[in-house]
């Protein structure tokens, strides 16, 4: 759906906010400061929520948004699940498509360019949906959290690791685009997002937070802008680096003051 009529942050529509979105996170310096994983809590996480979904060898795994593919490959590898992930950023889809087959992983884990608000699936195809570090993200989410149900088996689960946060307390530089695109500024709380999924036909069957992920994710990314600063890493003069460290310290501030963390909720199809 195109919704023009809906400002964002930056005054942007909100496709534009979406490609902008998928642009960034496929730009080389996210992959260097972020690592394998663009979420906090990182495997481990990731891990849980395949435990707490209680995927099975042979199940069939959607996730939205699945970034660099370190989602869909663990659960793979280590649930035996067949996986499709999908991702709005070609350059994305296409590196994510590209590891599967290193990994000789090509036939169980496929990768597609789509849009979480218009998934390219037939009704009741998967077993579980999980979506990672995403969610918060996407500008219509009734309308993402409709279609992830639409694409689930009845009685199928879905796992949501995210960002939540009371957007009344947060510093007015973190809801300008650079903080939407670091899952900041359209974050709600989690109770909103219990609310959004239920609407959707998804009743909350358990939840968990995770916010010392966020907080030490948070150091991760200022530790290494200055390590690659000393280092005077070719890739960090893409970025205005003073103020990706003034971020930073506004957003490690925000979850010191309890207005950010990370959760992790299992809903099920009704
Ligand atoms: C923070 S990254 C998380 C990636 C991955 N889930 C992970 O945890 O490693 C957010 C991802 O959401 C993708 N994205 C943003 N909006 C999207 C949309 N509307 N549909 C599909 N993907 C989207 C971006 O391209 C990016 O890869």
């Amino acid at each position: 759906m195109t919704d023009t009529s809906f400002s964002h942050a930056g005054g942007m529509s909100a496709d534009e906010a979406k490609a902008c979105c998928a642009r960034t996170y496929q730009q080389d310096i996210v992959a260097l400061i972020l690592g394998d994983s663009y979420h906090p809590g990182g495997l481990a996480l990731t891990r849980r929520l395949a435990q707490q979904l209680g995927i099975q060898p042979g199940h069939r795994v959607l996730d939205v948004a699945s970034g660099p593919g370190t989602t869909a490959f663990l659960l793979a590898s280590e649930f035996g699940a067949v996986v499709d992930g999908v991702d709005l950023g070609d350059r994305a889809v296409a590196m994510a498509g590209a590891k599967a087959r290193d990994r000789g992983l090509a036939e169980q884990v496929r990768f597609h360019v789509g849009d979480a608000e218009k998934l390219p699936f037939e009704d009741a195809t998967f077993d579980a949906v999980v979506s990672e570090c995403a969610f918060c993200t996407f500008p219509d989410k009734p309308t993402a959290a409709a279609e992830m149900a639409r694409v689930l088996k009845p009685g199928g689960k879905v796992g949501i690791t995210d960002v939540a946060l009371d957007q009344t307390r947060l510093a007015e530089e973190l809801r300008s685009l650079a903080g939407w695109v670091a899952c900041l500024a359209d974050a709600r709380p989690l109770d909103e997002y219990v609310a959004i999924l239920a609407a959707a036909g998804l009743d909350t069957m358990h939840t968990e937070s995770h916010d010392e992920g966020l907080a030490t994710m948070i150091e991760q990314i200022d530790a290494r802008l200055v390590a690659f600063k000393i280092a005077k890493l070719p890739a960090i003069e893409e970025i205005d680096f003073d103020l990706a460290r003034r971020r930073t310290a506004l957003a490690a501030q925000a979850v010191a003051d309890g207005i950010a963390g990370y959760k992790l909720l299992v809903v099920a199809k009704r």
